[in-house]
């Protein structure tokens, strides 16, 4: 097939463009690198053996957009380009807003000028909101999400749900990640936080290698079996090959559908540190500090839909993911050459 990847250069991205290249497909990546860097694309063309077409510039951008489905052919979209910041989205979210919502829509209007009609949109756990009952599936009714952030990923979700009722020509499979967390396992692409991670593994692989002082774990009290966040982390290898799965599933379908895509598996803060010490060999300096305004006790999906309907199933575990994040972070102690 061939594809257009918006974000491509990005964590998750990146990833899908490795495993779309080996499974043999064009691919042509959009991104304007404001998280990311061109060096991404090298490493990713190094590892496959095949060139990846570039168009360097905006979601936003209408006219380039334009272009670029016009002169491609493509069969399919894969749509990471978007901020994902939690707390830099409560703070900016006239920039989460525009950059997530409007680029969405002006992907949406872009495609329909050319022709193309399937799309897999990169949403998130973070619709579900704080809830009780786990594990959450497609149906759970959804909390409201606590950040700017999550929320445009909701308002996305429906204007591409209104899309499609709209006209029967379009298909969008939307991909609801939990934790992603891992990486390539050859350690030549993975998670590059600008500035401080802020998020638990890429701060805990840090620690682990002296870049940072101490973890703090936010919050003991929750009613979890250890009192720390329970969370469902899923290989980002694994979420590379669900969208492989729907975007096979949008060649024979249209409509809109919603897969969760974590493992089923919750994991606490203190597993994770525990885990991260094995795989290390290292003592993992932490100290308990407040729970984090807007997180929830626990949160971990039922994949059961994804199984049964795109053959999809997270075969990596916690500990595999540990390591291979970690052995990205050893290669690559700042990131990707910038
Ligand atoms: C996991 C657990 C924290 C950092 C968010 C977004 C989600 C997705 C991934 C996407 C929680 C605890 C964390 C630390 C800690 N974003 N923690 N110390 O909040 O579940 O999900 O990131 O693009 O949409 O909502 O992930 O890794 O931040 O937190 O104790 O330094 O680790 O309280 O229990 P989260 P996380």
């Amino acid at each position: 097939m061939k594809i257009l990847l918006t974000g491509g250069a990005g964590f998750i991205g990146s990833h899908v463009l490795l495993c779309s290249l080996e499974a043999g497909h064009d691919v042509t990546v959009l991104d304007n690198f404001s998280n990311s860097t061109p060096n991404v694309l090298k490493r990713v063309e190094a590892l496959t053996g095949r060139r990846v077409e570039l168009h360097r510039g905006d979601v936003r951008d209408k006219v380039l957009l334009n272009r670029t489905l016009a002169t491609g052919n493509f069969d399919a979209v894969l749509h990471f380009a978007g901020l994902k910041a939690v707390g830099e989205s409560v703070a900016k979210p006239l920039e989460y807003y525009d950059v997530n919502v409007s680029g969405s829509i002006t992907l949406a209007r872009a495609m329909a000028d050319a022709g193309v009609f399937k799309l897999v949109f990169s949403s998130t756990a973070a619709v579900y909101g704080d809830q009780a009952d786990m594990p959450l599936t497609e149906e759970s009714a959804l909390g409201d999400p606590v950040s700017p952030y999550g929320r445009s990923k909701r308002m996305v979700e429906q204007i591409f749900e209104d899309l499609c009722s709209s006209d029967q020509r379009w298909g969008v499979s939307i991909l609801r990640y939990f934790n992603p967390v891992g990486a390539h396992f050859s350690g030549q692409i993975g998670e590059d936080p600008r500035g401080e991670p802020a998020n638990l593994v890429p701060y805990a692989v840090q620690v682990a290698a002296g870049r940072r002082k101490v973890l703090s774990v936010f919050g003991d009290d929750y009613p979890t079996p250890d009192g720390t966040g329970v969370r469902d982390y899923v290989h980002v290898m694994d979420l590379a090959e669900g969208h492989l799965a729907a975007m096979h599933y949008l060649a024979r379908k249209t409509g809109y559908r919603i897969w969760n895509l974590g493992t089923g598996q919750g994991h606490s803060v203190r597993e994770v540190i525990r885990g991260l010490e094995k795989v290390t060999g290292r003592q993992l300096p932490w100290r308990t500090e407040e729970r984090r305004p807007g997180d929830a006790a626990q949160c971990w999906a039922d994949p059961s839909r994804a199984t049964a309907e795109l053959g999809w199933l997270a075969s990596r575990g916690l500990q595999e993911m540990l390591v291979d994040h970690w052995r990205w972070q050893e290669q690559n102690p700042d990131g990707f050459p910038k």
